[in-house]
């Protein structure tokens, strides 16, 4: 181990589960509602607008990099974009999310247009290329994307869900189209992705925030082998980790690993110790904190800092986060809090 090694080297390093000096540590949604300085962005332009504003994203990513001074930065995007640029409109409400004209029926998936992302979707690599000019060499920075599933079902649910009906229904009546439209979006992310690994980022992160809602043996038959193909071509051509996110992910983490991902994002329900047993001799782990834990106080959020750190204990391969994004009622002292405690944290034996 290099004691001297950049945040960067640090990142890169307990991706491929070697040793580090001091923990890599960045927090999921780390840009957004919660900084009085991303609401006053947010004043001036719409959501969407923002995301196709290159300089403003860069601006964007750059706030918790110097106001909470991390080191890893994700380009502030959102993973909704491939669907508008596969014909399906797209608005943020106050609501969230809404897709026009949900996709519900093999008619409406073959409808759907290909993208070549450098044209239809040029924002997150142009982003990256502003953002790597400030953030410098020494800090890592991410490109992402939501991954096949998650996006089939804000495409097929027309937004947010509570029980997945409209997109269960397909996948249940018609699996053949529910797999089209999976495939559709696996092939499109190919090029989502490689534009924003080509432009500068360091790992990319795949977020199935809705994947968790599957049984083991539908994400097996139907998830699996479309992240597995996603994650097999990146890696054709590009060198540089894959961290495949799951929210619910508890049954799914031999399933992730079989993927080829590098790194497994789990949330806060997994025990550590539990993720690393089952996976740890074959990915890096990232999370797992529960973001709520950060809306107490910051001493609290502090303790249970250290107790996550400390219950991944001497495991190399671990990148400390949330188990998911950090939620808008957040005190920025408590995001700091975190932040801090794991900088000011050795691992053991280091
Ligand atoms: O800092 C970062 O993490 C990078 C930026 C980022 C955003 N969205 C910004 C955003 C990332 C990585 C995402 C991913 C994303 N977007 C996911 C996967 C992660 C997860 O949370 O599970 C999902 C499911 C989406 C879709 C999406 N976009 C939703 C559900 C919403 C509304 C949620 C809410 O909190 O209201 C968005 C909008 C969005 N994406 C905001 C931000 C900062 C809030 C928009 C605003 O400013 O009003």
């Amino acid at each position: 181990m290099k004691p001297d090694m950049t945040p960067r080297e640090a990142f890169l390093a307990a991706c491929r589960r070697q040793p580090v000096a001091r923990k890599p540590s960045w927090l999921m949604r780390q840009a957004g509602r919660y900084m009085p300085e991303y609401q006053a962005v947010r004043g001036q332009v719409s959501f969407l607008d923002l995301c196709k504003s290159p300089e403003l994203c860069r601006d964007v990513t750059m706030q918790p990099i110097e106001i909470l001074g991390l080191d890893i930065g994700i380009i502030f995007s959102d993973i909704l974009l491939p669907a508008e640029a596969m014909g399906q409109p797209l608005d943020f409400s106050e609501r969230g999310p809404v897709l026009g004209n949900p996709v519900r029926d093999r008619a409406a998936i073959e409808a759907l247009a290909d993208f070549d992302a450098a044209v239809a979707t040029p924002w997150p690599a142009e982003s990256i290329r502003l953002t790597r000019e400030v953030i410098g060499d020494h800090r890592a920075l991410l490109g992402f994307c939501g991954a096949p599933f998650t996006l089939a079902s804000y495409m097929v649910e027309g937004g947010g869900s509570r029980n997945y009906e409209n997109i269960k229904r397909l996948m249940y009546g018609d699996p053949g189209a529910f797999e089209l439209l999976l495939d559709r979006l696996t092939d499109n992310l190919h090029g989502y992705l490689r534009i924003q690994a080509e432009a500068g980022a360091d790992a990319l992160q795949i977020f199935d925030s809705w994947g968790g809602a599957l049984a083991t043996k539908d994400y097996a038959r139907f998830v699996q082998p479309r992240m597995e193909r996603l994650i097999a071509g990146l890696k054709r051509e590009l060198d540089l980790p894959i961290i495949s996110y799951v929210n619910g992910c508890s049954h799914l983490l031999e399933l992730m690993a079989d993927s080829g991902a590098d790194v497994l994002a789990i949330d806060w329900k997994v025990e550590p110790a539990e993720a690393i047993r089952r996976v740890g001799d074959r990915c890096a782990i990232q999370g797992n904190m529960d973001p709520c834990a950060l809306l107490a106080s910051p001493e609290a959020a502090a303790a249970e800092t250290r107790a996550n750190l400390e219950a991944f204990g001497d495991f190399a391969g671990h990148i400390f986060n949330l188990g998911s994004g950090v939620l808008k009622w957040t005190p920025v002292a408590c995001a700091q809090a975190v932040v801090d405690t794991v900088k000011d944290y050795r691992p053991r034996g280091a």
